[in-house]
Order: structure tokens, then sequence, then C-alpha cells
């Protein structure tokens, strides 16, 4: 294959800080630029590439997938492999609906109108509050916006979708807040991404469905981040012995192809009739195809496992550069998803981690992210874990 070089563009907006090289090729875990340099990658393109880059079974879904001819028909008519995805996320959850969408803010949009549809039917107009905790990623839409906590990205767009609110991740809290006559909904990622991998206790977690429950309020899991086989199960709320009503899942669903869902219980779906709301491209043939591959390759038994064998392994490599590296103040993390905090601002360690040859994201002002493929094997890891340690100094 060839590949064509472009020139640096202003046509872009200007909304990203983008690092310089022009990436061209992806094999494994590693991608090469332009000048055939490699990288380890650590991000995964924020955590959508779990199978990494070249993968044989996804170009084998790719060539399938466009071999019908068909690669869109609209919601107005039936198509195979999107009911066949919903049919094994049911099977493979607490949920009896799907609604499939095209990114994680969508998803959680998608949610929030869920949840306030149900409850106007339970409770009347006056139970449309949705709860959202301190430390919090939905997204950059309008209403998700509302439901995320960074006032960088908040402030600019004030007056911001109302009924939305903010309180801090402590029950008592929340007990006082969250009332059966006006709140809809909670949300909340299991592991915060974006708010500095922060794993959210399980015992908070349970309090919270426990105290969703006793009000009649709906608790939305936001795993579009932290799900998907990221922590070694298929969804991270599996181990937190809780089920949510609602759960959205975006980023890895369709190995880089623009995919979310909204994953519901049938009392929450009740709610919704024809017309409540859609999407032109949500759950189309060509990206359902692919990612029913990738749902079978992250929902095997083996290769969830090997995410539990890196974890121990990733836990154990992290705690040695700890030890030695009085720049790291905490390291927390679970599955292939860990932050680490560290003294001087996580840009400048990302910047040298790029010069050693190694992706890094930051995950606000001092903690750096690492998101690796979930096949990354021990070798690579132990690689990518030195070339960290070598660019904290
Ligand atoms: C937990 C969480 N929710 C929602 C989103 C938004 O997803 P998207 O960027 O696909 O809209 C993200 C993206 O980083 C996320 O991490």
């Amino acid at each position: 294959m060839t590949t064509m070089l472009t020139a640096v563009t202003d046509a872009l907006l200007g909304l990203y800080r983008r690092a310089p090289m022009e990436l061209v090729r992806g094999e494994g875990v590693h991608l090469y630029d332009s000048e055939g340099r490699a990288y380890l990658d650590f991000t995964s393109g924020i955590a959508v590439n779990a199978l990494g880059y070249n993968d044989a079974g996804v170009k084998r879904a790719l060539l399938e997938a466009a071999e019908s001819g068909v690669l869109h028909v609209s919601n107005l008519y039936r198509t195979g492999p999107g009911e066949q995805l919903a049919d094994k996320l049911v099977g493979a959850s607490f949920a009896d609906r799907v609604f499939f969408c095209n990114s994680g803010a969508e998803a959680n949009e998608g949610a929030f109108k869920m949840a306030r549809k149900w409850g106007r039917q339970v409770g009347g107009v006056a139970k449309h509050e949705i709860v959202s905790l301190r430390g919090a990623f939905h997204g950059r839409l309008f209403g998700t916006v509302a439901a995320t906590d960074r006032p960088q990205y908040r402030n600019p767009f004030r007056p911001l979708a109302g009924g939305i609110h903010i309180h801090e991740r402590d029950l008592d809290e929340l007990a006082q807040v969250i009332t059966a006559e006006q709140t809809c909904a909670v949300i909340v990622e299991p592991i915060q991404g974006e708010g500095g991998v922060r794993v959210l206790d399980r015992g908070f977690l349970q309090g919270l469905r426990e105290l969703t429950r006793e009000r009649n309020v709906l608790l939305i899991l936001d795993e579009i981040q932290c799900g998907y086989g990221r922590t070694g199960t298929l969804f991270a709320y599996e181990q937190l012995g809780i089920a949510p009503d609602l759960l959205t899942i975006a980023k890895p669903m369709a190995a880089g192809l623009p995919m979310g869902a909204v994953l519901l219980t049938d009392a929450v779906g009740q709610a919704m009739q024809p017309g409540d709301h859609g999407t032109t491209f949500g759950g189309g043939p060509f990206v359902a195809h692919v990612a029913n591959h990738v749902f079978d390759r992250v929902s095997d038994p083996a290769l969830l496992g090997h995410v539990k064998e890196m974890e121990a392994l990733m836990c154990e490599l992290l705690a040695g550069v700890q030890r030695r590296s009085p720049k790291i103040r905490a390291v927390r993390g679970r599955g292939l998803m860990w932050g680490v905090d560290v003294t001087e601002p996580a840009k400048d360690v990302v910047g040298r981690a790029l010069e050693q040859g190694l992706l890094l994201v930051g995950a606000g002002e001092h903690t750096i992210r690492l998101l690796p493929p979930l096949v990354i094997n021990g070798e690579a890891l132990t690689e990518g874990v030195g070339r960290l340690e070598r660019a904290i100094g």
C-alpha cells in the first residue's frame, strides 16, 4: 500500500494540540510515522483499539462487510448485523434492549433522553433531574457537557442544558439531593477516565445502587472507557456486585469505526416509543458487522483472562517504578486502564515519552493514563513501562 504524505494544514479547526508526527501505519501494538519511526502504543487511540493494529480478524470482517455492497440503509429497514449484535449484548448483560448510535457522547445523550421519558412516565414532569458526580466526564455534546465536571469544557458554553447537576462522590450528600420526586437518573463511570483514572470504591457504588433503587431512580453506568474488556471482564460492573438500569458503551465497539450503544432494561425501554429518539447512521450493517467480530473477540474468556494476567504484571511493574521514583505520587487502575500521578505537569512526561517512542495520554494536570491495546503481551508491556520510567526520569 502506498501512503501519501500530506503537508501540515491550517484547514482543520484547531481544537487539538496534536503531536507533530504523521502516523501512517500500524502493526500489533505499534504505530509508525511517515519517517518510519515506531511508537509503542499505550493509548489505543484513547481506549479504542483494543485489538491493536492490522488485526487479521478485523481486516477479514471489514472485507466481509464491504462484500455485500451495502454500507448503509438507514433505520427505516431491518439489517442482520445490528440485530445479531443486539442479541449478543443482551445475552451477555443485564439488558433487555439495545440502542445503537455513533459515539460515546451520543450514547449518553440517548440514555439521558430515555431516563427523562421514563421519569415523566413514572413520576410526572418534575421527575427529570439527572445527577452526575465530581470528576466525571460524559462527553462534549450539550447534555453531556452539563454532566461533565471540567470548568474549561463547560464555562464557555453557558447556559448549559438544564436539570443536570454535579455532586460530590459522597453517599451522605447524594442521599440529600437524590429524590424520588425530582431525580430520574444518576450517571457514573465505575472508573473515571478523563477525570484522572479514579477507581470508584465498590462500597460507594453499591451504596449508590441501593439509594437509587430505594428512591426509584435509574442508575446509568458509563462504561465508554472502562468497559468492553478493559478491566478483564466484558463489563466493569460485573466485578462490582451491582447491575445498572442503563449502560453506555462506545470506544472499542467497532475496532475504530464510530459506534456507541445504550443497553437498557425493558422497564426503561417501555417508556420509549417510535419517534422518541433516532439516528441516521446508528447500528448500520457495515459498522455492526465489524462490531460483531469485536464483540466475539473481547467477550472471549481467553482474552479477558489475558487482560487479568497483564493487570497483575502492570501492577507489579508500576509498583517497582513508584518505589524507585520520587516523582510519582500515586498509581492506580484495573485491568489495562491505569493512572500514574506525577509531580510535574503530565504533558511534559507525555512529550518526553514520545521522544522514547512511547505514546501516552494525560488525564488532567498531573495524571498519565496508560491504555494499551488489550492484546499487548508481557514483553511489550514491560518495554513500555521501562520507557515510561525513563520519561518520568
Ligand atoms: C467515560 C466517557 N464517557 C463519554 C465519552 C465521550 O465519548 P466520545 O468521545 O465518543 O463522544 C468518553 C470519551 O473519552 C468517556 O471516556
